[in-house]
């Protein structure tokens, strides 16, 4: 449907045009490594955060148009949150890729921005690793933060 048009539009031009590509020169940011074990491509995921803010994010890597898609909504998405809300999305983002319904009274779906593109991954298994892989790469960087 039209819905799903739109959101694989979106999805592509993520790809096509990565926002936050490249890395942070500055010596105070996060840096992360992760892999996607079932098929071994990678994000290396950089964040600045001060005073409990996301004040920036970027990444490289190499990987399928899902997990770079999601890698440059991700790290826009996150960028100027607070970390608690970053992680809180993490964890909506999660749920979404189980296939849950999302309480809307709870959670604005709109304040994902354009990772809500993502939602129909959830019907293919094999490929919500690689939906999943920069926010776990975010949550490992905020982890070691504190
Ligand atoms: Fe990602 Fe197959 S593991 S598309
Ligand atoms: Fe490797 Fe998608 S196939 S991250």
């Amino acid at each position: 449907n039209n819905l799903d048009t739109l959101y694989r539009q979106v999805i592509m031009d993520h790809y096509k045009n990565p926002r936050n590509r490249g890395t942070i020169e500055d010596e105070g940011s996060i840096t992360v490594e992760m892999n996607n074990p079932t098929c071994g491509d990678r994000i290396d995921l950089q964040m600045k955060v001060e005073d409990g803010i996301v004040q920036d994010a970027k990444f490289e890597g190499e990987g399928c148009s899902i997990s770079m898609a999601s890698a440059s909504m991700m790290t826009q998405t996150v960028t100027g949150k607070p970390v608690e809300d970053a992680l809180k999305m993490s964890e909506i983002f999660s749920e979404m890729m189980l296939g849950k319904d999302i309480d809307e009274k709870e959670f604005n779906l709109d304040d994902m921005g354009d990772v809500q593109a993502l939602q129909g991954v959830a019907k293919f298994p094999a490929r919500i690793k690689c939906a999943t892989l920069a926010w776990k790469a975010m949550e490992k960087g905020v982890d070691e933060e504190q």
